[in-house]
């Protein structure tokens, strides 16, 4: 099928390499000259595994291009995805501006019968709002169908969420599009649900408010086991095997972050106070998030007293693990507060380097991880990369003033570090 995305962020930019992956013929649209031509010449704005090559091989094989113009996006295909980012605004609700200018574009471009899907994660009702401003700024005066088909893939996994999702959903106020929303999807292999456009906005913000849920609900625990002397990952483990609960998303630590869990959880409990229902559960789980980092904090304060002149080195800027997204990240967070403090900070990520000098200021960024250490008075885990468990352990603990970790993300094996001579701080252990 024909298909057009616009906005070429994770989400546009993902989906639209996966959909050419599977046979359809793909235009990406951005409005940012200097991205497309980036893209245009074999060049990723992200990193992202396995989205270089995906985006390659299908460039090469015709079913990808890229282009600035709405109008060509529009023209040339029947289904228009709308990818463009929903940013948070300080009072909790998202900024819908992009969207509505993308609307009042495609409605402007539309001579024939389209299918406008939303795929950004906005809040419930803005189908209605949508469809209402496509029928406004529409001169052609075409007939066409507004879908919702939120996207729930994972940065840093997101290629192979994409081509094997567990669900799609689509949420539809007519029948007429669902054939084609089908069509689009059955080389997807997934289950596929239909709903009403509401139902299909609240699935995504309810999706991540729940996972988040998970999160704090893990992060509450862990706290619970270390005032009892338990151990949370063993917890986590003897209630994830009960399937109605699962072990997925009970990793304890700094708390969650990146572009999407806080900004939906502020936008729902929002929206949800807007239409009349106060969600004081998820106001908990932001509170127990918010805690978790002043009580991390507190541990790396309580074990080194003054923090004024100490040198900390810190493992990790990016949000997670397997990218280099620094939005929201509880690692950056981290460090500026241990700056605040007075620490000097020493500062390493396998990716996320470049996006965060101009955020993270005053800090030595370090390119080997295992100099980071070097010359400081103690390690914190700030991101949970795998590749931090090949740590350089023993030289780590020689280049310390004093063999100190503070592990936020419960990366290292508790009486192994010890038995190393490690003093070992970590989460709920
Ligand atoms: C999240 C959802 O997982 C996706 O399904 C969704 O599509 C996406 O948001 C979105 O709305 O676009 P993402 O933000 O990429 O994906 O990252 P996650 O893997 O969910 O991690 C979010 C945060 O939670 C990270 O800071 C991570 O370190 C933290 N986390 C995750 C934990 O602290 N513990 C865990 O057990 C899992």
């Amino acid at each position: 099928m024909k298909l057009t995305l616009i906005g070429t962020g994770y989400v546009g930019l993902v989906t639209g390499a996966c959909f050419a992956e599977v046979g359809h013929q793909v235009m990406c649209v951005d409005n940012d000259a200097a991205k497309v031509k980036l893209l245009q010449s074999g060049g990723i704005p992200i990193y992202e595994p396995g989205l270089e090559e995906l985006v390659k091989k299908n460039v090469a094989a015709g079913r990808l291009a890229f282009t600035t113009s709405t109008t060509e996006g529009v023209q040339k295909s029947d289904v228009i995805f709308i990818a463009v980012p929903t940013p948070p605004q300080p009072d909790g609700s998202v900024d819908l501006s992009f969207i509505e200018r993308v609307a009042r574009d495609i409605a402007a471009a539309m001579t024939t019968y389209k299918i406008v899907v939303d795929k950004s994660t906005v809040p419930v009702k803005t189908g209605e709002k949508v469809a209402e401003t496509i029928k406004r700024y529409c001169p052609a005066k075409v007939e066409f169908d507004v879908v919702s088909n939120p996207e729930f893939l994972r940065e840093g996994f997101a290629v192979g969420d994409l081509m094997k999702p567990d669900r799609i959903v689509i949420g539809v106020r007519s029948q007429r599009p669902v054939a084609a929303m089908k069509e689009i999807y059955t080389p997807f292999k997934a289950p596929i649900i239909v709903t009403d456009i509401n139902s299909a906005e609240l699935i995504k913000h309810a999706a991540n408010s729940f996972l988040a849920l998970k999160i704090s609900y893990i992060n509450a625990i862990a706290n619970v086991c270390e005032a009892a002397g338990a151990n949370v990952q063993e917890v986590a483990q003897g209630i994830g095997l009960d399937e109605r609960i699962g072990r997925r998303f009970l990793n304890a630590g700094i708390g969650f972050g990146g572009s999407c869990f806080p900004k939906d959880l502020s936008a729902f409990i929002k929206i949800a106070g807007q239409i009349g229902y106060d969600f004081r559960l998820l106001k908990e789980v932001q509170r127990i998030n918010a805690d978790q980092m002043d009580w991390f904090v507190k541990k790396i304060i309580d074990t080194l007293w003054v923090l004024k002149d100490k040198k900390i080195g810190v493992l990790g800027l990016a949000f997670k693990q397997n990218t280099d997204d620094v939005r929201s990240s509880p690692a950056i967070d981290l460090c500026q507060r241990l700056q605040k403090e007075g620490a000097t900070l020493r500062v390493h990520d396998p990716k996320a380097m470049d996006k965060t000098r101009s955020i993270l200021k005053n800090v030595t960024y370090v390119d080997d991880m295992n100099a980071v250490a070097d010359g400081c008075d103690a390690l914190v885990v700030a991101t949970e990369w795998d590749e931090f468990k090949k740590l350089d352990l023993e030289r780590a603990r020689k280049s310390l003033t004093h063999p100190i970790m503070f592990d936020g993300r419960n990366l290292f094996d508790r009486a192994e570090m010890e038995r190393l001579g490690w003093i070992y701080k970590s989460v709920g252990r």
